[in-house]
């Protein structure tokens, strides 16, 4: 696998853990921060060379979230639409994708995971060049009896894959963040709900695991990952970004920066999107991206 053109970014489900915050809106519209939620993970892939993405949600949120992110354009992206009508595990993303997905290989990403990390991006390329069937992104937690968790033995090789663990196995959870290959629809559709219900990204990715094509990467100590489905993560990660933004001047998920920084649109493309915007921290930010362009000593 060379470079992955596609990817899927799944923003359904109820949100009942953040209820009533989620009783009118997606929590994958809330601000983190300065940005909707949605930008994290939109742009985690763009920094993973994504340029294709289809955005499923359920039916109640696609329009807010079109109407966020429209056609992807402004980003030099081309983003796409699908409704979920209920919440019927991640793997169903898979499904609802077959047609988009025309055969290729894919990332997936959870609509409300946060990764931030040194050269993230380098390390999604080479995850892509080592990536034969599929690859997990791990990090270690706290609390993972949360999380899909991946066993491993003391060479790294996989011993084991268990989806929120009651006793404990291993702190490596298994991130919102996948590479699945061109087989991902097939599989998916082969799985069978689990006992709550659910069609299981664990399950998923067992199947890969028994034909041995399954590889990971470890985010480790330098990097953050976070999933924002609780009120006090949605605290502490938007906390770290006013942090970081506050003392380095630079921002967090912009994905008119990325874009620019990527040669996804030009200074004139960015130009013409600042006029659309009102006077606001945001677009003063845009402005400066301008004003320092090409500045050898501005990052
Ligand atoms: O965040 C990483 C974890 O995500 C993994 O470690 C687990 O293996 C994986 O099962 C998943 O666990 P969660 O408990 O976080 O899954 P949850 O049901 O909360 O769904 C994750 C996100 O996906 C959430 O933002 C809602 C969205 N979603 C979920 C389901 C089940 C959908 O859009 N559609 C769905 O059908």
């Amino acid at each position: 696998m060379k470079k992955i053109s596609k990817g899927i970014i799944l923003a359904g489900g109820n949100g009942s853990r953040l209820y009533p915050l989620t009783l009118a809106t997606s929590k994958q519209l809330f601000p983190l921060y300065n940005k909707p939620v949605l930008y994290y993970p939109l742009t985690t892939l763009m920094l993973a060379g994504v340029r294709d993405i289809l955005i499923i949600s359920t039916e109640r949120d696609l329009p807010a979230i079109k109407n966020l992110l429209g056609t992807g354009e402004q980003f030099g992206i081309q983003c796409s639409y699908k409704a979920q009508t209920s919440p019927r595990g991640l793997p169903e993303a898979f499904i609802l994708a077959e047609d988009f997905l025309q055969q290729q290989a894919s990332f997936l990403i959870l609509g409300d995971n946060f990764f931030y990390g040194h050269q993230l991006s380098s390390l999604l390329e080479q995850s892509i060049a080592v990536t034969t069937g599929a690859h997990l992104f791990l990090h270690p937690v706290d609390n993972p009896s949360a999380y899909g968790i991946l066993e491993t033995d003391a060479n790294g090789c996989i011993k084991g894959i268990i989806e929120k663990p009651a006793t404990f196995v291993s702190n490596l959870a298994i991130t919102g963040l996948y590479i699945f290959d061109e087989q991902a629809s097939t599989f998916a559709k082969q799985l069978q709900p689990s006992a709550r219900g659910e069609l299981e990204i664990t399950d998923l990715i067992k199947h890969y695991w028994k034909q041995d094509h399954l590889t990971y990467s470890m985010l480790g100590r330098g990097y953050v990952w976070y999933d924002v489905g609780t009120p006090q993560s949605l605290l502490q990660v938007g906390n770290y970004v006013e942090i970081l933004e506050t003392r380095q001047g630079l921002f967090v998920a912009s994905p008119e920066e990325i874009a620019l920084r990527l040669g996804y649109i030009t200074l004139d493309d960015l130009r013409k999107y600042i006029d659309k915007t009102p006077q606001c921290t945001y677009r003063h930010y845009l402005e400066n991206l301008i004003h320092y362009a090409g500045h050898k000593n501005r990052i």
